[in-house]
C-alpha cells in the first residue's frame, strides 16, 4: 500500500507489534513477541549486532548462587540501596526475582557464559553486591569473559531469526503516530538506504531506543546513543522521568572515554591515586573499590581536586591489575586489556590504566509500569497507561535504578523487562486483528519536521551545535553539581536549543544523508538536555549520582519523589512529581525502608 502525505510518498505496513530499536532490549521482546504469534517488526537505525548492547563487558547480574551462597531478595536490596530509594520497589522484586529463570533462558538459548570448574556460569563480584543485606560479598555477575553484551546481542539476534521477526534494518524512526485519544498508534521512518518513508501502523509500539549519553562530550555510549525514543516521547507531548540522574562510570579510558570493565576490580584490581594509595579504602571502609559507582566516581573526583591526581596535569587516576595472574587476564578480562593497548597504550600486566569517571549510563527515561506500558503520571489518572505504547531497556524508566544504577543490572533490566514486554503484548494484543483508521496524525507530524530539517538553511553546522551541547552538559551536569552552574547550564542548553533554526544542510538528499541524520539525532538529543539540566536544577538534594554541593544531603522528606519533565518545541520545561512506589509486588519480601547509604 502506499500513500501522499504532505511532500512525501509513503509506503504503508501493518504489523500487531513494532519495536523500534534492536539491541538486546528490543530483541529480546521482539522474538518474544514474533514467538507468541503476533506479526512483529523491528526497526532499526544500524545493524541489529552494531547495537550499543554489544560494548557491555562485565556481565549481567542474578542470584544463581554458583559461587557462594546468595538469594534474590540479597539483590533485591542491593539494588534498592544502590537506587538511594529512588527505585520503585515493585518492579526491583520483579527484575531480581525473574532473574533467575531470565539466565536460564539465555543459557539456554545459547549465551556462551563463562565457566566455573564444575560447568556452571561463571559469576564475578561487582559493586554494591553483597549478600546477607550488605553483610557479605556476593559474586553475582554472569560472564562472558569481559564480551557479555557481545555474547547476549548475538544469541539474541539469532533467536530472532529463528522466530521470524521481521527486520527493517538502517530505518531511522522519525516520530510516533498519535490518534485524536492519545492512544500511539505507528511510527513514521525513513529508510537511509533508498530515501523512501515507511509508515508503520501497530497495536503496540514498543520504544527500545536507548539511552542519550552522546548529550556529553565524553561517554563510554556509541555514537549512535541518542536518545530516538525520548525525543520521540516528549514531542508527542508526553513526559521523561528522572532525567537529572545520569551515571559516571568510574573507569573510561583518560583522554579516549573507552569503558574498562567493573569486573576488573570485580577480579581484584584497585584505584590509586599519585601518592599510590589504594583511597577507596578511607571512602569506603567496607566495599573499597566495589563500592557503587557514584561513591566511586565522587571519590576519584575528590582526589584530583585535592591534588591527588596522577599524570602530567594531575587530571586522573591509576587503574592497577598489574598484580592479577596473566592467565586471569587472558581467561577473563582479554577485552580491556586490548582497549588499554589500543586506546591508552599500555600493557596492563606491567602499567596502571590511566582512567577517569566517564558518562555511561542514563537512569532516566521514559516512564512505565513493571509491565513496561508507558505512563503518564500528569494525566487525570496517573496509574493510567499510554494505550498501544511502551518502552524497555536503558530508554525506559521503570524505574528499576532509581538515582543511582548498580553495574550489571542493565544487561538484566533489558532480558527481564524485553521479556515482560512480550509477555504483556501476548496479553493485550489479539494476533491479526484491524487497525482503526487514523485520526487527524497521518504521519504528516513527522514529515513536517523531516522536512524542516532537511531544508534548513541558515549557517550553522549540525557538529556545530552539537559541539555546543555537549560542553555545557559536560560542564554544567558533571559529577559534582552546584545550583549556580546548574542554573547556568540550563540558560545556556536552552539557548542551544533554540538555535536549531540557525542550522543549515549542505546536503538535501533523502539516501544515506548522513548530515539529516545526525540533525535529527542532535534534536533527540537537545530536548532530553533540557530536560536533564532542568530537572537538575530543581532536585535541592543529593541523591545517588546527583550530588549537590549547596545540598550535600539527602532528603526523603522533601524529595523521594521522581521527578516528571515535559519540554515544549521552545524549550521550555514543566515538571512534576509523584510518589516512589515504596511497596513490594508480592508477599514473598519485605519492602526496604530507607536508611542512610554507606558502603
Ligand atoms: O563495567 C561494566 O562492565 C559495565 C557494566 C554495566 O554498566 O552494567
Amino acid at each position: 500500500m502506499s500513500d501522499q502525505v504532505g511532500n512525501y510518498e509513503i509506503i504503508d505496513h501493518e504489523y500487531d507489534v513494532v519495536v523500534v530499536g534492536a539491541g538486546g532490549a528490543g530483541l529480546r521482546a521482539g522474538f518474544g513477541c514474533a514467538e507468541k504469534g503476533l506479526k512483529t517488526a523491528l526497526i532499526s537505525k544500524v545493524f541489529p549486532t552494531r547495537s550499543h548492547t554489544v560494548a557491555a563487558q562485565g556481565g549481567i547480574s542474578a542470584a544463581l548462587g554458583n559461587m557462594g551462597e546468595d538469594d534474590w531478595r540479597f539483590h533485591m536490596y542491593d539494588t534498592i540501596k544502590g537506587s538511594d530509594w529512588l527505585g520503585d520497589q515493585d518492579a526491583i522484586e520483579y527484575m531480581c526475582r525473574e532473574a533467575i529463570p531470565a539466565i536460564i533462558e539465555l543459557e539456554h538459548y545459547g549465551v556462551p557464559f563463562s565457566r566455573t570448574p564444575e560447568g556452571k556460569i561463571y559469576q564475578r563480584a561487582f559493586g554494591g553486591m553483597t549478600t546477607h543485606y550488605g553483610k557479605g560479598t556476593a559474586q553475582r555477575t554472569c560472564a562472558a569473559a569481559d564480551r557479555t553484551g557481545h555474547a547476549m546481542l548475538h544469541t539474541l539476534y539469532q533467536q530472532s531469526l529463528k522466530h521470524k521477526a521481521e527486520f527493517f534494518i538502517e530505518y531511522f524512526a522519525l516520530d510516533l503516530i498519535m490518534d485524536d485519544n492519545g492512544t500511539c498508534v505507528g511510527v513514521m521512518c525513513w529508510n537511509l538506504d533508498d530515501g523512501t518513508i515507511h509508515r508503520f501502523r501497530a497495536h503496540q509500539v514498543i520504544l527500545a531506543t536507548g539511552g542519550y549519553g552522546r548529550a556529553y562530550f565524553s561517554c563510554t555510549s556509541a555514537h549512535t546513543c541518542t536518545g530516538d525514543g525520548g525525543g520521540m516521547v516528549l514531542r508527542a507531548g508526553l513526559p521523561l522521568q528522572d532525567m537529572e540522574f545520569t551515571q559516571f562510570h568510574p573507569t573510561g579510558i583518560y583522554g579516549a572515554g573507552c569503558l574498562i570493565t567493573e569486573g576488573v576490580r570485580g577480579e581484584g584490581g584497585y584505584l590509586t591515586n599519585s601518592e599510590g594509595e589504594r583511597f577507596m579504602e578511607r571512602y569506603a571502609p567496607s566495599a573499597k573499590d566495589l563500592a557503587s559507582r557514584d561513591v566511586v566516581s565522587r571519590s576519584m573526583t575528590i582526589e584530583i581536586r585535592e591534588g591527588r591526581g596522577v599524570g602530567d596535569k594531575k587530571d586522573h587516576i591509576h587503574l592497577n591489575l598489574m598484580h592479577l595472574d596473566p592467565e586471569i587476564i587472558n581467561a577473563r578480562l582479554p577485552g580491556i586489556a586490548e582497549s588499554a593497548k589500543i586506546f591508552a597504550g599500555v600493557d596492563v600486566t606491567k602499567e596502571p590504566i590511566p582512567v577517569l569517571p566517564t558518562v555511561h549510563y542514563n537512569m532516566g527515561g521514559i516512564p512505565t509500569n513493571f509491565r513496561t506500558e508507558v505512563v503518564n503520571p500528569t494525566a487525570k489518572d496517573p496509574h493510567a497507561v499510554v494505550p498501544g505504547l511502551m518502552a524497555i531497556g536503558e530508554a525506559a524508566c521503570v524505574s528499576v535504578h532509581g538515582a543511582n544504577r548498580l553495574g550489571s543490572n542493565s544487561l538484566l533490566d533489558l532480558v527481564v523487562f524485553g521479556r515482560a514486554a512480550a509477555i504483556r503484548c501476548a496479553e493485550t494484543v489479539t494476533p491479526n486483528s484491524p487497525h482503526m483508521p487514523l485520526g487527524a496524525d497521518d504521519g504528516s507530524r513527522a514529515l513536517d519536521r523531516l522536512d524542516y530539517y532537511r531544508h534548513a538553511d541558515g549557517d550553522m553546522k549540525p557538529s556545530e551545535l552539537r559541539g555546543e551541547m555537549q560542553h555545557t552538559m559536560q560542564d554544567h551536569a558533571a559529577v559534582f553539581r552546584i545550583g549556580e552552574t546548574l542554573e547556568e547550564g540550563h540558560k545556556k542548553i536552552v539557548e542551544t536549543f533554540n538555535k536549531r533554526d540557525q542550522l543549515g544542510l549542505n546536503d538535501r538528499s533523502m539516501i544515506f544523508n548522513t548530515d539529516l541524520v545526525e540533525t535529527l539525532e542532535l534534536d533527540n538529543l537537545l530536548y532530553q538536555s533540557v530536560a536533564s539540566l532542568s530537572s537538575a536544577v530543581n532536585r535541592e538534594e543529593s541523591r545517588g549520582a546527583h550530588a549537590r554541593e549547596d545540598f550535600p544531603d539527602r532528603n526523603d522528606d522533601k524529595w523521594m519523589k521522581h521527578t516528571i519533565s515535559h519540554v515544549d518545541d521552545k524549550g521550555a520545561t514543566a515538571l512534576s512529581y509523584r510518589p516512589v512506589i515504596l511497596h513490594t509486588l508480592t508477599d514473598e519480601v519485605e519492602a526496604v525502608p530507607p536508611k542512610a547509604r554507606v558502603y
